[in-house]
């Protein structure tokens, strides 16, 4: 089997190392990349970005330790999980970044940053443009960064609207501001981001006292363009994980080859930061990739059992020198994917056995054995030719439509419903009804008056049935009402917050908790529209959870029915729609 030659000048981990003696050598301070687990901040499952780690040095809620810091930070980003397999897209990749907090700004960052490509990376001018924040109603055109570049000499400078020139905040609060980027033959490979500006979940800018520079470099893109290689994947860390697959296969397929690589990578570090499979948030964004690059193995023909874990030994000897928790977490990093590749090769042989019964498949019974035992459609199409069952002629056409309509309902923060079915509580369904209950609660509260209270409920994927102490039915009006107020909340999209703290002083904030004599020490306080202390949270309720992040992701709420439950309490039925 054929295996790539080396054909770098300047391998990925010398980028690493000229990176870091670069910024460190313009008083920058190294810091360790943060765990793939966002800390403290329940606004985002998962870390995508180097500043995220600082966003509380950005919006100075807590004072900076240094003013300037420099990061390389393992980041996941699945948005574009489609899109791997392309030249420039990885699901996991290392961030290479420079950090100011109230230090310097647009000067530096950009004449660094220029210094930095020119002279390190060894790029010839003829091969840059750059780009600047073109300006919009809501903020001005950055003329300041303009002008920087033509000091240094740069003509080409091309400007873009809000969608490529302005970041963040990561999540739905936090800094953010205008960025100028730096291109190498049409490939952007360096993001400066000046950050000017605080948007609070409400979508409103303010401008911040302290400004701050957060750049990023995605690093294989670095490596893959100075080195004038087609893609990422010909980078000299990643063709070695490609090489350990084409010795497993028993096919050749280059986009196959891509998003195991990728996806198995990222889940080597996500299992490292302590990451599990599951059916929800990161846990599921993991299970996803994981799986995802099983049943590309199948396509080509890698037979291999427990070939995550193969593909994984190679992965942490490749990464652990840079990242040393890949080695202390290693026994559990294998036997985790062992256990996983189990489960879903389990789910398939049960999806192999349904199909063997039929003698024709149509595009949404392939579907079907899609959604619910994770059989690929690929794998269907060769199984039916090799038993003789009849594939409709339309098969791949409604597969693909009701992959769509599948994907429409996941969007929003939905997207964990998928292949392998789910557990009953982790159904996005429930936890959009269960968030929903708590509006509704509040609404109730506001509306009807404080002596309302839960006495009740029951959520399938279908309704809510909440029971609630009110002692008359409720008219038309008041059913509209609570219906507005609760769909106005969800309009807002608001955060959804939840801390842990014990009981006595989740009273004393204003949570509302039906079943006090359960309580533990322990209790946990969902909010909604800000944390526990917020004087304009628009519901605390002591709930175990789970609920969704912001409210926009709860759908249109609709009550259905109002009626009597018993002496004193009357009940709901409502639904999303
Ligand atoms: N936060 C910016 C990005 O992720 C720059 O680091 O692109």
């Amino acid at each position: 089997m054929a295996v790539f030659r080396y054909n770098t000048t300047m391998t990925v981990n010398e980028i690493r190392q000229k990176f870091i003696n670069y910024f460190e050598s313009k008083d920058h301070k190294l810091m360790p990349s943060s765990s793939l687990i966002p800390k403290d901040d329940p606004s985002v499952l998962i870390t995508t970005a180097g500043m995220q780690q600082f966003k509380r040095w950005f919006s100075n809620e807590i004072k900076p330790a240094y003013k300037r810091t420099v990061t390389i930070q393992k980041c996941v980003r699945t948005n574009d999980i489609e899109e791997i397999g392309d030249e420039t897209h990885l699901s996991f990749f290392e961030m290479l970044g420079n950090f100011s907090f109230g230090d310097y700004f647009k000067k530096e960052a950009i004449e660094w940053g220029l210094d930095f490509v020119e002279k390190e990376l060894k790029v010839d001018r003829s091969r840059i443009w750059v780009s600047i924040f073109a300006g919009d109603d809501k903020t001005p055109r950055d003329n300041e960064s303009e002008e920087i570049w033509k000091s240094l000499g740069i003509t080409d400078i091309r400007e873009f609207g809000r969608k490529d020139n302005f970041w963040g905040p990561t999540g739905t609060e936090g800094a953010c501001g205008p960025t100028s980027e730096i291109y190498v033959d049409d490939v952007e490979v360096w993001n400066l981001v000046f950050n000017e500006y605080y948007m609070q979940p409400e979508g409103v800018l303010f401008p911040l006292d302290s400004k701050g520079v957060d750049t990023g470099a995605g690093l294989e893109r670095v490596a893959a363009t100075i080195n004038n290689l087609k893609n990422v994947f010909e980078t000299d860390e990643l063709v070695q994980i490609i090489t350990i697959i084409r010795e497993l296969a028993n096919k050749q397929d280059n986009k196959a080859e891509k998003i195991i690589t990728d996806h198995l990578r990222g889940a080597v570090f996500m299992l490292a930061d302590g990451i599990r499979p599951s059916n929800l948030d990161r846990g599921y964004t993991l299970r996803r990739v994981i799986r995802r690059a099983i049943r590309y193995g199948k396509l080509i023909g890698i037979s291999e059992q427990n070939m995550c874990s193969k593909i994984a030994d190679k992965i942490i000897d490749i990464y652990s020198s840079n990242y040393p928790n890949l080695k202390s977490e290693k026994s559990k990093i294998i036997s985790e994917l062992d256990i996983e590749e189990n489960k879903f090769l389990n789910l398939i042989d049960q999806g192999l056995a349904e199909l063997k019964k039929k003698s024709s498949i149509n595009g949404k019974e392939a579907f079907e054995l899609f959604s619910t035992k994770g059989m690929p459609f690929e794998l269907t199409l060769e199984i039916a030719k090799e038993e003789n069952i009849v594939v409709s002629d339309r098969a791949q056409a409604e597969f693909e439509a009701e992959f769509e309509k599948h994907q429409e309902v996941s969007k929003g923060g939905l997207e964990k419903k998928f292949a392998g079915g789910l557990e009953n509580k982790d159904d996005p369904k429930i936890i959009r009804l269960h968030t929903a209950a708590h509006l509704m609660l509040a609404a109730m509260r506001e509306l009807l008056g404080p002596q309302v209270h839960q006495k009740g409920s029951n959520i399938t994927a279908e309704r809510l049935r909440f029971d609630f102490s009110y002692p008359e039915k409720l008219t038309d009006e008041q059913k509209k009402e609570i219906e507005d107020w609760v769909n106005d909340k969800i309009e807002k999209k608001l955060n959804v917050y939840v801390v842990e703290t014990d009981p006595k002083t989740a009273k004393e904030k204003g949570a509302e908790g039906e079943f006090d004599a359960r309580y533990g020490d322990k209790t946990t306080v969902y909010s909604i529209g800000g944390d526990i202390d917020s004087k304009t949270a628009v519901s605390k309720e002591i709930c175990g959870g789970p609920h969704v992040k912001n409210t926009a992701e709860v759908g249109h709420f609709r009550i259905k029915k109002e009626e009597s439950s018993s002496a004193g309490v009357r009940r709901i039925k409502a639904v999303l729609e």
